[in-house]
């Protein structure tokens, strides 16, 4: 038989930041503990054993014939070392040290640390496994048998780590929950919504999306906000220009601000987090700047690629929330007082927000808005403009039918009914077919002067009367 791997579950702490027995938190059908026993299961390792406070609640009934060793301090080495106890024998492979705050690790992410763990103890020397994901190390770790005493004089597990990381072996992981704890009501949040949306395929997320306008009263935790963020700056970019940014604004007071400058618009109060997505030269400036040259917004194209950029990027994030069980909502009257929001955020020049992002927890459930048919999107070789006419009938439908399945519903959108004569066409003809400036933001040229991100060239007149 080969040598055994014990799971090690460390579940003392009193959980004062969660508010509770981190133990006892619901994921999905089962607690935390639970989960993570049943994982380290999966996992392969070959014995679990809980370490918990004396004197706290019992483990839930499914965990009852579980080893549980009971420490009176909260600190993790001493925890460590009491489940470590009477281990330490002969014929022992390692152990996996898995935190209760890691319990939304998957069964593949730790079985990834127990195999490597398995091939490092058969080799010479002793080695710590870390699963790394994206290049970052996370939890749980694997000791080798051999490094176990290490652990009676160290001041905590860090510590081991550290000391030699020549013996440090990394195994990778695409699990980046080995790098997200379960410190905060929003991480629990985070999970929960994770696991809500757990084997949903990508294409299966988009086709589900719905702005959403409502939120709870419930915040996006740091550990979230840098996880999405992580994922979607992983779009295309133009020249690999990487002209986009994000700014949170968390702050209630500078989110007040933003919404007055963005129309109002409740949902950006009602959100925890206000996104503004930007088109930023900022950095290709300091660039050009550090090799003797300068930045020339004068281009068209510099423009257009920066926007592009932040919109692939702000579609991912989109995406990326939504796949955690957030909802989102785009806020395009981002631009409405663009030089204005750039101060209110601390923009550099040659930045601008291309559209804001209110993101939380959903608290309403709107119909989808169907789009107009695929046709009129999919082009076979060549654009078939002949069916127009149909696509924009179908388009006029689909709204209307949405406006009355609205009203139906809900009586309406925000409290108020939709008109539900006014089809897509009509829609189209009073925002861009009036000759006025779309939403009325004529200023936007002048606007994007003044944030240096365009400077369009003079008209030959201009030219001539210098
Ligand atoms: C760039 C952009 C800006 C938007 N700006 C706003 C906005 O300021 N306020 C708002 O309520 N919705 C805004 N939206 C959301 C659109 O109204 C919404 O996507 C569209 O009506 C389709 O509805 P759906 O997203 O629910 O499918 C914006 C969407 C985009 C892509």
């Amino acid at each position: 038989m080969a040598p055994p791997v014990v799971a090690v579950i460390l579940a003392a702490g009193r959980g004062r930041r969660m508010g509770r027995d981190k133990a006892f938190l619901e994921l999905g059908a089962e607690t935390a503990v639970e989960r993570l026993v049943r994982h380290c299961r999966e996992a392969g390792c070959d014995a679990v054993r809980v370490v918990r406070q004396s004197g706290a609640e019992p483990l839930p009934v499914t965990l009852r014939d579980l080893q549980r060793v009971e420490v009176d301090s909260e600190e993790m080495i001493v925890s460590l070392r009491a489940g470590l106890a009477e281990l330490l024998c002969d014929g022992l492979c390692g152990v996996l040290v898995a935190p209760i705050d890691y319990a939304m690790v998957s069964a593949k992410a730790l079985g990834a640390v127990v195999q490597e763990l398995r091939s490092a103890a058969a080799e010479p020397g002793t080695r710590v496994v870390l699963p790394l994901c994206r290049q970052r190390p996370g939890h749980p770790i694997g000791l080798t048998a051999g490094i176990l005493d290490e652990l009676q004089h160290a001041a905590d597990l860090r510590e081991i780590v550290r000391r030699d990381p020549g013996r440090n072996r990394a195994v990778a992981v695409d699990d980046g929950w080995v790098l997200r704890d379960l410190d905060t009501p929003e991480d629990l949040s985070a999970a929960q919504g994770a696991l809500r949306c757990a084997g949903m395929t990508a294409t299966e997320l988009m086709a589900r999306h719905r702005s959403r306008r409502s939120y709870l009263p419930l915040g996006v935790g740091d550990a979230q906000l840098r996880w999405l963020v992580d994922s979607a700056r992983h779009a295309s970019t133009s020249a690999f220009l990487q002209a986009c940014a994000v700014v949170a604004v968390r702050d209630p007071e500078r989110k007040a601000a933003a919404a007055r400058l963005c129309a109002d618009q409740r949902q950006i109060h009602e959100a925890p987090m206000f996104l503004a997505v930007c088109a930023d030269l900022h950095k290709v400036a300091a660039a050009c700047r550090a090799h003797g040259g300068a930045l020339d917004p004068s281009h068209l194209e510099l423009l257009v690629e920066a926007t592009v950029d932040a919109a692939l990027f702000g579609q991912n994030l989109a995406l990326a929330a939504e796949s955690e069980g957030l909802g989102i909502c785009m806020i395009g009257a981002a631009r409405n007082h663009p030089v204005e929001l750039a101060r209110l955020l601390d923009l550099p020049e040659h930045v601008y927000v291309v559209f804001g992002m209110t993101v939380g927890w959903p608290a309403d459930d709107p119909l989808p808005r169907q789009r107009m048919p695929l046709a009129a999107v999919l082009h076979d070789e060549r654009y078939h403009h002949e069916d127009t006419s149909a696509w924009l009938e179908a388009a006029d439908g689909r709204m209307q039918d949405w406006a009355r399945a609205m009203n139906e519903r809900d009586a309406g959108s925000d409290a108020k009914p939709i008109d539900e004569t006014r089809g897509w066409t009509d829609r189209m003809w009073w925002l861009c077919g009036r000759g006025q400036p779309p939403k009325g933001r004529a200023g936007l040229p002048d606007e994007l002067r003044e944030l240096g991100i365009y400077t369009p060239p003079p008209r030959p007149a201009e030219e001539g009367g210098r």
